[in-house]
C-alpha cells in the first residue's frame, strides 16, 4: 500500500480509538496495530557467562568481538555493527515493510548494533526520491515499528542522520524507473559552494550555494531529526559526515570555496559539522550516545591538490569529541571522482587506527572489506578499533555476526525461534 494510503487508514483508526478513549493522543498509534514478539535474550550474546553485572567487561577468554561495548546508556552485546546502507525503498521518506524485514533480520541474527541507512533531515537532502527521511513527524511511527522489532530481539538500533548536499536528487542505482521526473528536485540541490564547477558529474545536478541563513536552517533540521529519532526509540544517531555528502562537502577544500566563516581554514570548514553536532547533542536524549561517520581522507594523495586528509581528520575528530560525539565511525572517500581507493581487505583500518591512537578516549568503528570473524578480531586485538562494521558482508550473509562467533569458537546464542540452528 502506498505510504499516503496507509497513513490515511491509520489516521482513521486512530480517530476511532481516540473517540473511544482507548488512546489519549493520535501521534503514535502504531503500537495498536503491530504486534512484536516479547523481548528475547539477545541473539548474538555469548551463551557462556560473559558480562559482569554492570555489563562493561567480560570473561578474559572471550574474543574481543563478543565482549560487550558501552557508550553512555547504550550497551551492545557484541562489537559487530551493521553499517548503514541506502536501500532506495522508501517513498516520501517513509520506512516500509521492506525496512522492517531488512533491518529486523540483522538484529534477529545477532548483530550488536544495526545502523539504519542515510536518512534525510530535509526532503531535499535525500540522495534520491527512494531514500528514507526523518524530516516530518509522520515518519516517526514507521521508524518506531522497526525499532520495536529490533528491541524485541534484544538488539540495538541507530539511525544515520544525513543530508546529501550536492549529490541529492540523483537516481536510485536500481529501479530508477519507479520514480517519475516530478519526484526529483533538481533545482533545489545545495552545497557549500555552487555552480557548474561543483557538479559531481553529468548524472548529478548543479548545486546552488547555501546562504548563511539556509545553513542555520539545515542545522536546525538536524536537531529536529534528532528529536524524532529519540521519539522513535532509536538507541543512537549517527551523523553522516562522510562520502561526499553535505557535511563532507563543507569539510573538504575541494568542494568548499566559501570565503565566509564556513570556508577557508580547517576551523571554518569544520564549523558547519560542529554546529550540527552541537544541535543534535542539544536535541537528542542526553543519556544516549552520538556516533559521527567521517571520511578520513578525500583519497587524492596521488594528486597535487589541496584536499581533506588524515591529519585534518585527526584534528576534526578531536573537535567532534570535544563537542559531544561519543563514537567515531571511520570511512574514506566519496567527495571527488578523482579519488583513488584500493578496496583491499581492511583498506580503511589504518585510518581508524591513526584516529584511535591520536584521539584518546574516543571509541572508533572500523569499516571496509572486513569479511570474517578472524579478520575482525585481529583488528580489535591490534588496538586498531573498538568496534567493527560491515555492509556488504551482511547483504551476502545476514547471519554474519553469528557466523563470526562460530568461526571464533564462541558459543553464541541464537534467537529462541532459531534455537535449533545451533545444533545444525
Ligand atoms: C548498498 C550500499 C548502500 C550504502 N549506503 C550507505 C549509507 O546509507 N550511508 C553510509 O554512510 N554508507 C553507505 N554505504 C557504505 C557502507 O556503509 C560501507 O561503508 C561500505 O560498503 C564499506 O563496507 P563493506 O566493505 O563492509 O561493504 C553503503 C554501501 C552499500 C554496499
Amino acid at each position: 500500500m502506498p505510504a499516503t494510503q496507509h497513513d490515511q487508514s491509520v489516521d482513521a483508526v486512530a480517530d476511532a480509538l481516540l473517540n473511544k478513549g482507548h488512546i489519549s493522543e493520535k501521534t503514535f498509534p502504531q503500537e495498536h496495530f503491530h504486534i512484536v514478539p516479547p523481548v528475547a535474550p539477545g541473539s548474538g550474546t555469548p551463551a557462556v557467562a560473559a558480562a559482569t553485572a554492570d555489563g562493561t567487561a567480560a570473561a578474559p577468554a572471550l574474543p574481543l568481538l563478543f565482549q560487550p561495548f558501552t557508550a553512555k546508556n547504550l550497551t551492545l552485546v557484541n562489537r559487530v555493527v551493521v553499517a548503514p546502507m541506502c536501500m532506495y525503498s522508501s517513498k516520501d521518506g517513509f520506512m516500509t515493510d521492506y525496512h522492517l524485514v531488512h533491518l529486523g533480520s540483522f538484529a534477529l541474527h545477532g548483530a550488536g548494533l544495526v545502523l539504519a541507512e542515510a536518512t534525510a533531515v530535509e526532503a531535499r537532502g535525500r540522495i534520491s526520491p527512494g531514500c528514507a527521511g526523518i524530516y516530518k513527524d509522520d515518519h516517526i511511527p514507521g521508524l518506531k515499528r522497526v525499532v520495536d522489532f529490533v528491541h524485541s530481539t534484544g538488539g540495538k538500533i541507530g539511525i544515520q542522520l544525513a543530508h546529501a548536499g550536492r549529490k541529492a536528487s540523483s537516481q536510485p542505482f536500481h529501479t530508477p524507473e519507479v520514480f517519475g521526473p516530478e519526484e526529483y528536485w533538481n533545482d533545489q540541490v545545495v552545497g557549500p559552494s555552487g555552480g557548474p564547477d561543483f557538479q559531481w558529474d553529468d548524472k548529478h545536478r548543479i548545486p546552488r550555494e547555501l546562504s548563511v541563513q539556509e545553513i542555520q536552517d539545515v542545522i536546525k533540521a538536524f536537531g529536529a531529526a534528532a528529536v524524532r529519532a529519540d521519539k522513535a526509540g532509536m538507541d543512537t544517531v549517527e551523523i553522516h559526515g562522510a562520502h561526499g555528502y553535505l557535511i563532507h562537502n563543507f569539510l573538504s577544500p575541494i568542494t568548499n570555496h566559501r570565503t565566509d566563516k564556513y570556508g577557508g581554514s580547517l576551523e571554518n570548514r569544520a564549523r558547519f559539522m560542529l554546529e550540527v553536532i552541537d544541535e543534535v547533542r542539544k536535541n537528542f536524549n542526553p543519556a544516549k550516545p552520538i556516533f559521527l561517520r567521517l571520511s578520513a581522507s578525500d583519497c587524492v594523495e596521488h594528486l597535487d591538490i589541496t584536499s581533506f586528509e588524515i591529519n585534518q581528520a585527526v584534528q576534526v575528530s578531536q573537535w567532534a569529541k570535544d563537542a559531544g560525539v561519543d563514537v567515531i565511525h571511520i570511512s574514506s572517500g566519496g567527495n571527488t571522482a578523482l579519488q583513488k581507493v584500493s578496496y583491499s581487505p581492511g583498506y580503511q583500518v589504518h585510518y581508524a587506527s591513526r584516529i584511535r591512537k591520536d584521539v584518546p578516549g574516543l571509541p572508533v568503528v572500523s569499516v571496509g572489506s572486513i569479511t570474517s570473524g578472524k579478520q575482525a578480531e585481529e583488528i580489535l586485538q591490534n588496538g586498531d578499533a573498538d568496534l567493527i562494521a560491515a555492509a556488504r558482508a551482511f547483504l551476502k550473509h545476514p547471519t554474519f555476526a553469528l557466523d563470526a562467533g562460530r568461526e571464533l569458537g564462541v558459543n553464541v546464542n541464537y534467537a529462541p525461534q532459531y534455537f535449533a540452528a545451533r545444533y545444525a
